[in-house]
């Protein structure tokens, strides 16, 4: 399979909106702030996620990117997904960075000098050798709905292969639990960095701060401390990531030999809602859905045998090495919400969940990303309680998916209430709403175009 892209269009500015666009539920203003967002942050290659914190393209990101974009800017949408997969292994993987030559090493930690993935060639862009929640077949997916079009199959067929590949790595390669799940090996692999949901695995990997001499942070020099994970999260995520680099990037024997190995409900719940999109896709480009099919369910079913805890009522991730569950009440243990094939009782408990005072889901407020009532619950610490409009986009979803319209309906309009309300930042704070992280952020608006245009 070739990864080299010499079919890329000429991409058009995001522009004025279009005669048939939608006009933004009502809100013209900030419908119109959300593109000016993502005008901002486009690079000329790919959407930037921030274009101070964030400089270089982010996997996961690009997904939720591109399905805002495809509200307003079919063409760069599927320009920037492509810029993401131009950086995949011949292995299938899709880094979770996908570097800008254009950016310097200080303006990113860690940048391609600290990751030295082996793959330097003309045409194909560094990248890191970790992955991020594979959201792109759920992205190409959307794309091609929303214009069902020549050039819409043209790009399906070139992505199918691609994403058949990501997925093969994945469920391959990645599964060192031999349950049929994908494992990472690194928090960042899971989008949620900092998440209490990583705490138990992470207490076993040493916070040696020395790991971080001769090194800095570029972050805390942007977004203030109190937002960010610790220096200790960083010597341990470093440390991972030095590990898993030095064993070039291989992925045999991981559960003997390295430090963090863990399935996540989210990334999982992905994994299957990607080979549901897979299928969909498959049955147009004439491929053959069945395969597809199967491997959905075989995941939905090993996520409900592997993460689901019966005393809490939720899925909670799983430490491959020791074979507990984190204990942690987080919110990546409601995201298989977006399984249309997940057991009715179990979408009942996550409902229920949702709406309990650990997460608080009204009219009012969207879902934090951790047990309100937990002692260590921090409204400003990036995935440790703030408010997250990706993840409540796949919560949104996942009612839908299950009927619950009306409950679907108050988070969409408690989403777009909070932007409206705060502006687009890169999250919020969960019991005043404020902006949090990175303002004008990309994710946020592209959402919320996706969020805006839903409604009318
Ligand atoms: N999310 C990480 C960061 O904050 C890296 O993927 O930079």
């Amino acid at each position: 399979m070739s990864i080299i892209d010499t079919t890329t269009p000429a991409v058009p500015p995001v522009g004025p909106p279009a005669e048939a666009e939608p006009v933004g539920d009502g809100r013209p203003e900030l419908w119109q702030a959300a593109r000016t967002v993502l005008e901002a942050n486009w690079s000329g290659r790919h959407t930037v996620p921030s274009r101070t914190l964030y400089p270089h393209q982010w996997s996961w990101d690009a997904a939720f990117i591109a399905i805002g974009l495809a509200r307003v800017a079919p063409d760069r949408a599927w320009r920037d997904l492509r810029s993401l997969f131009l950086a995949q292994w011949p292995d299938g993987r899709i880094p979770h960075i996908v570097f800008d030559p254009g950016i310097a090493e200080r303006d990113y930690f860690p940048g391609p000098g600290f990751w030295q993935v082996p793959l330097r060639r003309p045409g194909h862009p560094d990248g890191t050798g970790i992955v991020q929640p594979p959201a792109h077949a759920l992205a190409v997916w959307e794309l091609y709905q929303r214009a069902p079009d020549a050039a819409g199959l043209a790009q399906l067929r070139w992505f199918y292969p691609r994403l058949v590949a990501a997925q093969d790595y994945l469920l391959g390669r990645r599964d060192a639990g031999g349950g049929g799940l994908a494992a990472i090996v690194h928090p960042w692999e899971s989008g949620l960095d900092n998440s209490p949901a990583w705490d138990a695995a992470l207490a076993a990997v040493p916070a040696d701060l020395r790991v971080l001499a001769g090194r800095q942070r570029h972050d805390n020099r942007v977004a203030a401390v109190a937002h960010r994970p610790t220096d200790e999260d960083y010597a341990r995520f470093v440390a991972l990531a030095l590990a898993y680099r030095d064993h070039d990037y291989a992925d045999d024997a991981l559960a003997d030999r390295h430090g963090f190995v863990v399935e996540c409900p989210t990334f999982n719940a992905l994994l299957g809602a990607a080979e549901r999109a897979l299928a969909a896709i498959a049955g147009v480009v004439g491929a053959d859905p069945a395969g597809h099919l199967i491997r959905a369910e075989r995941i939905t079913r090993a996520i409900d045998e592997r993460l689901w805890n019966p005393r809490t009522g939720m899925y909670h991730a799983r430490d491959v090495r020791t074979g507990r569950l984190s204990p942690a009440r987080c919110v990546n243990g409601l995201v298989p919400l977006i399984l249309p094939d997940l057991p009715a009782d179990r979408v009942a408990a996550l409902v229920t969940m949702l709406g309990s005072d650990r997460f608080g889901m009204s009219a009012a407020m969207p879902v934090p990303s951790y047990d309100r009532r937990a002692a260590d619950f921090d409204p400003v610490r990036y995935w440790r309680g703030p408010v997250w409009i990706n993840i409540n986009w796949l919560l949104w979803r996942g009612l839908r998916a299950h009927g619950r319209a009306a409950q679907a309906e108050m988070l969409r309009t408690a989403m777009v209430d909070l932007v409206d309300r705060s502006g687009h930042y890169e999250y919020f704070h969960p019991v005043t709403g404020a902006g949090v992280g990175a303002a004008a952020f990309s994710w946020t608006a592209a959402l919320l175009l996706d969020l805006l245009a839903d409604g009318d």
